[in-house]
């Protein structure tokens, strides 16, 4: 049988994967103790069981206290974080992985009681009529604050310094979460972001704080150690609708990136639900923007065996990641090679606390390292 695209080596500058599988970053809510810290007994076995993943990109990991929107999420800006993921990425690196984080700020997708009764920021007082995971259960989220210049400055400042502690903690890289109706994502859309100054009204406005953010982490991690993460065609989740200009925002974004950065990749989403009759929607996220973006494209959502093959092999995207599947299949990459089948992940273990559905599911397969 020919070689499977997916088990191919790729070099991610000088970081060798040795293949081209990742681990999607996802929300397990299993830092339940009073400094939302990374545990030895818990996220240091789930990431090493999954180490032979290509890339591991955790789960989205707040960068300020501000920044938190769901209970019992990692941080990455206080001390005993830091201490927390050092463990993690030392047993990741010894089993022979890499492993990015995910630098997280939800905006107003969160919930006064995260903020001692404070308003969650955002761009502007706009209401994304959803629900905030809070300490209490499922609350309505409320109609947040319009951040000031100040607060984007903070903003910017919090992320720097997430960065900084996650070279400190010893991650390979950082990923931005500029995705799935969160922060930046607020400010990319016309629809959540209605502000008049520079970071507002124009698609260059709108995403002049992203940029602001990513110059502001180039400062203390080089470029190509820095992902960025988008999900173009979002909508009618956390508020979020497409507009006749949400495509052209991110094709300037991209474009940009392209020109202008050097980023290690960029990690776009295919549309998270059916939006072949949506106005404005570009159903074909991998297709679009492949011929616009030369460096690492990484595609998510949705994808299996034969279609993450398929999808490098058509040279629409040079890596793939894998969310749910990396939930039940800690070797997934050892399932893929032999030709196994994979288990199905149970939704009601995906934020509930404690080893059950977390570091529970079984290896089928010796699950080493083979460099292709
Ligand atoms: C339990 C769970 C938690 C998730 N948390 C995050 C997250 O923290 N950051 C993020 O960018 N995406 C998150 N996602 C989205 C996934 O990364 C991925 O885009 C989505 O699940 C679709 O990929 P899949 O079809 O391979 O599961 C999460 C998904 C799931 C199922």
């Amino acid at each position: 049988m020919s070689k499977q695209p997916l088990l191919t080596p790729y070099s991610l500058n000088e970081l060798k994967l040795p293949n081209r599988i990742v681990m999607a970053p996802m929300t397990r809510s299993r830092a339940d103790n009073p400094e939302n810290a990374p545990t030895e007994d818990l996220h240091v076995p789930y990431y090493t069981q999954r180490a032979t993943a290509g890339l591991i990109i955790t789960e989205g990991s707040q960068v300020s206290k501000n920044a938190v929107g769901y209970i019992h999420t990692p941080g990455i800006h206080s001390k005993a974080q830091v201490e927390g993921w050092k463990k993690v990425t030392t047993a990741v690196h010894e089993a022979g992985g890499r492993i990015f984080i995910q630098l997280w700020h939800v905006g107003r997708m969160s919930h006064p009681d995260f903020h001692n009764g404070d308003l969650p920021l955002a761009p502007s007082a706009i209401n994304p009529n959803s629900k905030s995971f809070t300490p209490e259960g499922f609350k309505a989220t409320v109609t947040p604050k319009e951040m000031t210049l100040e607060d984007i400055k903070i903003t910017i400042l919090d992320f720097q310094n997430a960065a900084k502690n996650a070279v400190e903690a010893g991650f390979d890289g950082v990923e931005i979460h500029s995705s799935n109706g969160y922060l930046f994502h607020q400010f990319f859309n016309g629809t959540s972001n209605h502000r008049q100054d520079d970071y507002g009204g124009s698609i260059e406005n709108r995403a002049r704080f992203f940029f602001e953010t990513l110059d502001a982490i180039a400062q203390v991690i080089p470029q190509n150690r820095i992902g960025a993460r988008f999900n173009p065609s979002l909508h009618n989740i956390f508020g979020m609708t497409m507009d006749k200009e949400t495509i052209p925002t991110f094709d300037y974004i991209i474009e940009k990136l392209d020109k202008n950065y050097d980023l290690a990749y960029i990690h776009l989403s295919e549309p998270f639900n059916d939006v072949s009759d949506v106005a404005f929607a570009e159903p074909h996220i991998a297709k679009r923007y492949r011929p616009k973006y030369n460096g690492t494209l990484m595609i998510s959502t949705g994808f299996d065996q034969d279609s993450g093959n398929k999808v490098i092999e058509d040279d629409d995207a040079d890596l793939v990641s894998f969310a749910k599947l990396y939930i039940s299949n800690p070797d997934l990459v050892g399932r893929f090679r032999e030709h196994l089948a994979t288990t199905q992940w149970n939704s009601d273990t995906f934020y509930t606390q404690g080893k059950e559905g977390y570091t529970t599911y079984q290896s089928k397969t010796n699950n080493l390292i083979i460099n292709s």
